[in-house]
């Protein structure tokens, strides 16, 4: 099954709307007319001026973080339904950071992720081991606990519009890269749970790879079976780096 390879530069807390202008000055230039989707995904302060500034493009935008309910009391949340209307096309889901450092579980994000695909969002849902789960041996328990889980309420007919990243966390901003194994073996270790859920739908299932990928190592790490595209972090900031990361999926 050939699936489109998919790159998306998480800019985390990095670029207010007057730097992500400057930045997509420089970038749209340089985006293939058809080739790989490629997905922005700023801070909540820079959604609308990505959106609008990609609005003659084919670069799609992503936010950050979604609360799964449509509205509330939730000081400092953003709905699915709101991010709808100012023209999101996705929402980055459990990255380790918002699970790290903002608590963020396996049992919200059972509920995030089908929310976001009702409002038409595609989810970008993060999964990945730390350091010691990996030297442990527990990388696998740990990707079925939350690939399992947070895919729990997701119907089997809409596997296929979930984008998982694996993103080794003691790969993130660290410099380190997993070697094109251990990506490889764990991209495939996922799929093969999606195929446990529905095997049809599995094949069709984006997985990207996360974790210091730079354009020197992303030809290597995108050329491997399982894995259709990457989660690009530090790397997504300069739009030479990430152009020449979207030229190594083309
Ligand atoms: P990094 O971040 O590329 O800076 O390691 C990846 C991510 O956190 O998505």
């Amino acid at each position: 099954m050939s699936r489109v390879p998919l790159l998306a530069a998480n800019w985390k807390m990095f670029k207010g709307p007057a730097s992500a202008g400057e930045f997509l000055d420089a970038f749209l230039p340089t985006v293939p007319e058809d080739g790989p989707e490629i997905v922005i995904c700023p801070s909540f302060a820079s959604l609308t001026a990505v959106i609008e500034g990609c609005a003659e493009s084919r670069v799609e935008v992503a936010a950050q973080n979604m609360h799964f309910d449509e509205e509330g009391p939730f000081t400092g949340e953003v709905s699915p339904s709101m991010l709808v209307e100012i023209g999101a096309d996705g929402v980055v889901l459990g990255h380790s950071e918002r699970r790290a450092l903002f608590g963020e579980t396996d049992e919200d994000l059972a509920r995030k992720v089908p929310r976001a695909l009702e409002a038409g969002l595609t989810p970008l849902l993060c999964v990945g081991e730390t350091e010691s789960e990996r030297r442990a041996s527990d990388t696998e328990a740990v990707l079925s606990r939350q690939v399992l889980s947070d895919l729990a309420e997701v119907h089997d007919s809409d596997l296929a519009r979930v984008v998982i990243a694996y993103e080794p966390i003691w790969a993130i901003g660290t410099g380190l890269t997993a070697t094109p194994e251990q990506a490889g073996e764990a991209a495939s270790f996922i799929r093969d749970l999606l195929r446990s859920r529905d095997p049809g739908q599995a094949e069709a299932v984006r997985i990207l790879y996360g974790g210091s990928v730079k354009p020197a190592n992303a030809t290597e790490l995108l050329g491997l079976d399982d894995v259709d595209g990457a989660l690009v972090g530090g790397a997504s900031l300069e739009p030479g780096d990430f152009a020449a990361i979207v030229a190594a999926a083309s």
